[in-house]
C-alpha cells in the first residue's frame, strides 16, 4: 500500500507575513484529514516561520531546491544540511529549475544523493515539454530523466524517493493532462523504468504523483487511478480552501 501524498509548491510566492497566515489557515483546514501525507513547500525565507507553526501537527515541510554541496563558497545557495534542520522533504529537478536555472539530470542526481545523506525525502520532478510530446518523445524523455537522475541510487533508497510526473505543458497553464493520460504515462512508462532498475517490489512501493494545473475541481479525477499516488500542486496550493479540498480528495 502506497500512502498518497499531496504537496503544495508555493514557488516564489508569499512573504513571511503572508506565509504565516496561509500556514495558519492550512493547519486548521488540514488538521482532521487523515490517510494522506501533507507537505508544504514554501520559499526558503518562510521555512522557519512555517516550521514553528507546524510543530506538533502531521503536516510536513520541504524546500523547493537545494545545493548538493554540504557548505562552502556557493553564494546564494542552501544545502541539504541546512534544510534538514527544519524540513523532511525537498523538491528536486522542477521543470522551472531545469528551464531557467540550468538544472540537468546530472545535477538532479547529485542533489538526490545529498538529500538522502541528510534524511530528506526527495520529490523528484520529471516531465516532457509540449514539443517533446508532439514529436512522440515522451517515453524517451522520461526514461532518460529517470535513468540519469536516479543513477547509482540503490534499491534501499528508491522507495523513499517520491517521483512527480509533471508534463511541462500542463504546469501553470490551466491545461491539466487528462487523468487517463497521466495514469498511462505513470503505469506504462515511469513504473516500468523503475521496475527495470530496481525490481517489481521496489517499483511498486515508490510513490508517483501527478502535477500540472491540479485544482479542487479536477483532483479527484486523478486519484481514482491507483497508479497516481497524489499530486504536486502549484497555483492551487496558494489558496487554503483549494489546497484543503485537494488534500481531502487525495485522502479518498
Ligand atoms: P501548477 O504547478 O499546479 O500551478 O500547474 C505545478 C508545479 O509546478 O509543481
Amino acid at each position: 500500500m502506497r500512502k498518497p501524498v499531496i504537496a503544495g509548491n508555493w514557488k516564489m510566492n508569499k512573504t513571511v507575513e503572508e506565509s504565516r497566515s496561509l500556514v495558519y489557515d492550512l493547519s486548521i483546514g488540514l488538521r482532521d484529514i487523515k490517510g494522506v501525507e501533507k507537505v508544504l513547500l514554501p520559499p526558503y525565507l518562510s521555512i522557519l516561520t512555517a516550521a514553528a507553526l507546524l510543530e506538533g501537527t502531521d503536516i510536513g515541510l520541504g524546500a523547493q531546491n537545494l545545493h548538493w554541496e554540504e557548505k562552502g563558497a556557493f553564494t546564494g545557495e542552501i544545502s541539504a544540511q541546512m534544510i534538514a534542520e527544519f524540513c523532511q522533504y525537498v523538491l528536486i529537478g522542477h521543470s522551472e529549475r531545469r528551464t531557467y536555472f540550468g538544472e540537468s539530470d546530472e545535477t538532479v542526481n547529485k542533489k538526490i544523493f545529498s538529500a538522502i545523506a541528510h534524511n530528506l525525502i526527495p520529490i523528484v520532478c520529471v516531465g516532457e515539454t509540449l514539443g517533446e510530446k508532439e514529436t512522440g518523445q515522451t517515453g524517451e524523455v522520461l526514461v532518460r530523466q529517470i535513468l540519469n537522475g536516479l543513477k547509482d541510487v540503490t534499491k534501499e533508497y528508491v522507495s523513499a524517493i517520491i517521483i512527480a510526473y509533471e508534463p511541462v505543458w500542463a504546469i501553470g497553464t490551466g491545461k491539466a493532462s487528462s487523468a487517463e493520460d497521466a495514469r498511462n504515462v505513470i503505469r506504462d512508462i515511469i513504473r516500468p523504468v523503475l521496475q527495470e532498475m530496481y525490481g517489481v517490489q521496489a517499483a511498486n512501493s515508490t510513490r508517483v504523483l501527478y502535477g500540472g494545473s491540479v485544482t479542487a475541481a479536477n483532483a479527484s479525477g486523478f486519484f481514482v487511478h491507483e497508479d497516481i499516488d497524489g499530486a504536486l500542486v502549484g497555483g492551487a496550493s496558494l489558496k487554503a480552501d483549494e489546497f484543503v479540498k485537494i488534500t481531502q480528495a487525495g485522502a479518498g
